[in-house]
C-alpha cells in the first residue's frame, strides 16, 4: 500500500481525494500498487466529512510520517503554503502542487529545492485546471524551441465576457451572477483585475522559454473596465473580446508577457471557449500553433490533474522535470514596447485623432454616442499609444491580437 498526503480540503484538495477513492481500482492498475490518502490537513476538524479519519491538523505528522511517498499541496497562497511545500521536499517527499500564486512567486526556489533533495515537484493543475498543458510543453514540445504562448487563463473572468458578449449584460450583472454560481469569489479582485492570469502565463513562460519572469514585471490589466460598448464595437468588427494572458520570445532573444483584453478575430481558436473553460494556444518552431481547450477550473477538473501529477511521482518521477534559471540581465522587455493594432473609443475630434494617430479606420455602429469616435489604428506600442493619447481623454484602449 502506498500512502500519500493532501494539504487542504477545499475545491481541489476534495476534488483529488474523491478521485483517489471512486478510481481506486484503475488507480491501482496504473501505478501496480494500491494507494491511499493517508492525512487531509486542514486547519480545523470536520466530523461531517467523507474523510473525517483522514484529517490532521498538524502538518507535523505528515513531514515526519516515511511513509507518505507525496504531499499534494491545494491550500493556494504562499503562507504556510511555501513553508510546507519546502519542508516536504526537504524531508524527501515528492510534492504536487495546484497553486499557481506558489508556483508563480517561488517556484525558481521551489524546483532547485526539489533537483537538490532528488524528488519531484510537479504543478500541472496550476495553469489550465484539468487541461493538459505543462506536459505537452515538457514532453510532447520538447524538440521545438517555442515562440509564443497565448490564452484564456481564466474561468472567471471569461464566463463573465461571455455572458456579455451573448446575452447583452454589463459587467456588473455578470459579475454579480457569477458570483451566484460560485465561478467568482466573495472578493472577484484576483480573477477580474487579471492577477490570476497574470501568475500563470509566468509559468507558461517559465515553462516555455527557461527563465524565470516575476509577476511584479508583468503589465496586468483586467475586465473591469470593459464597457457593453466596446463588446458591441468588437462585434461590429468581427472580433470578440477575450481576456489574454500572453507570452513570447521577440527577434532579439528577449522575453515579453502580459495580461490584457483584446480582440480576437473569428478565426482564432480559441475565439470560441467560452464560459468557464480556458484556451491555451503554444506555437513551436517544428510543430506550429497547438491547442489545448477544457475545463480549466473545478473540484474534479483540477483533482485530475493533481491527481495524475500523485501517479506521476509514484512511476517514474524524476524522468523530465520542470526547472528554469533566474532572469538574466537585460532578458525581459516591458510588453509596454510591444507593437501591435489598437481599437481605440474616444471623444477627441477628428482632427486630433488624425494629428495623434495617422491613419486610422473608423467604425461605427447602431445607436453610438455621437460625441465619440471609435476606430482601429495601425501597429503601435502601448508606450506610443499613451503618449500620442495623453490628454484626448482616450475611453477605451484594447490590443487587437493579429495571430
Ligand atoms: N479563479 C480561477 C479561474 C480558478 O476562474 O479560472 C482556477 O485557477
Amino acid at each position: 500500500m502506498t500512502k500519500v498526503a493532501i494539504l487542504g480540503i477545499g475545491t481541489v484538495g476534495s476534488g483529488t481525494a474523491d478521485i483517489f477513492q471512486d478510481n481506486a481500482d484503475l488507480i491501482r492498475k496504473n501505478v501496480g500498487d494500491d494507494v491511499e490518502v493517508k492525512y487531509i490537513l486542514c486547519r480545523r476538524m470536520r466530523p461531517d466529512s467523507r474523510f473525517a479519519p483522514r484529517i490532521v491538523l498538524d502538518f507535523d505528522v505528515i513531514e515526519r510520517d516515511p511513509e507518505v511517498k507525496v504531499v499534494a499541496e491545494c491550500m493556494g497562497g504562499v503562507d504556510p503554503a511555501y513553508d510546507y511545500v519546502a519542508r516536504a521536499i526537504r524531508a524527501g517527499k515528492h510534492v504536487v502542487s495546484s497553486n499557481k500564486q506558489l508556483v508563480a512567486e517561488r517556484g525558481l526556489e521551489l524546483t532547485h529545492l526539489a533537483r537538490e533533495h532528488g524528488v519531484a515537484f510537479l504543478f500541472e493543475g496550476s495553469v489550465g485546471g484539468g487541461i493538459p498543458v505543462l506536459r505537452p510543453i515538457m514532453r510532447c514540445l520538447a524538440a521545438n524551441r517555442i515562440d509564443s504562448v497565448y490564452g484564456i487563463l481564466n474561468g472567471t473572468t471569461n464566463y463573465i465576457l461571455t455572458e456579455m458578449i451573448q446575452c447583452g449584460k454589463s459587467f456588473g450583472q455578470a459579475l454579480k451572477e457569477a458570483q451566484e454560481k460560485g465561478y467568482a469569489e466573495a472578493d472577484p479582485t484576483a480573477d477580474v483585475e487579471g492577477i490570476d492570469a497574470c501568475r500563470k502565463i509566468c509559468i507558461l513562460s517559465d515553462m516555455c522559454f527557461g527563465y524565470n519572469v516575476d509577476p511584479a514585471q508583468v503589465r496586468t490589466e483586467g475586465i473591469s473596465k470593459i464597457a457593453s460598448v466596446d463588446v458591441d464595437y468588437a462585434r461590429r468588427m468581427g472580433y470578440r473580446i477575450k481576456l489574454l494572458g500572453r507570452t513570447l520570445r521577440l527577434p532579439d532573444g528577449r522575453v515579453t508577457a502580459y495580461v490584457a483584453p483584446h480582440f480576437v478575430d473569428m478565426e482564432n481558436p480559441v475565439v470560441n471557449v467560452d464560459g468557464v473553460l480556458n484556451g491555451i494556444v503554444i506555437h513551436g518552431n517544428a510543430v506550429g500553433n497547438t491547442v489545448y481547450s477544457g475545463p480549466g477550473a473545478g473540484a474534479s477538473e483540477t483533482g485530475s490533474a493533481v491527481a495524475a501529477d500523485i501517479l506521476d511521482c509514484l512511476t517514474g518521477p524524476m524522468d523530465r522535470q520542470p526547472i528554469w534559471e533566474a532572469q538574466p540581465e537585460g532578458y525581459f522587455m516591458d510588453a509596454d514596447e510591444l507593437a501591435c493594432r489598437w481599437f481605440v473609443r474616444t471623444k477627441a475630434g477628428l482632427a486630433e485623432i488624425g494629428e495623434a494617430f495617422g491613419s486610422v479606420r473608423f467604425v461605427s455602429i447602431p445607436g453610438g454616442d455621437p460625441e465619440e469616435y471609435a476606430f482601429s489604428t495601425e501597429e503601435m506600442s502601448r508606450k506610443r499609444l499613451m503618449e500620442v493619447g495623453a490628454g484626448m481623454g482616450l475611453l477605451a484602449a484594447y490590443r487587437i491580437l493579429d495571430e
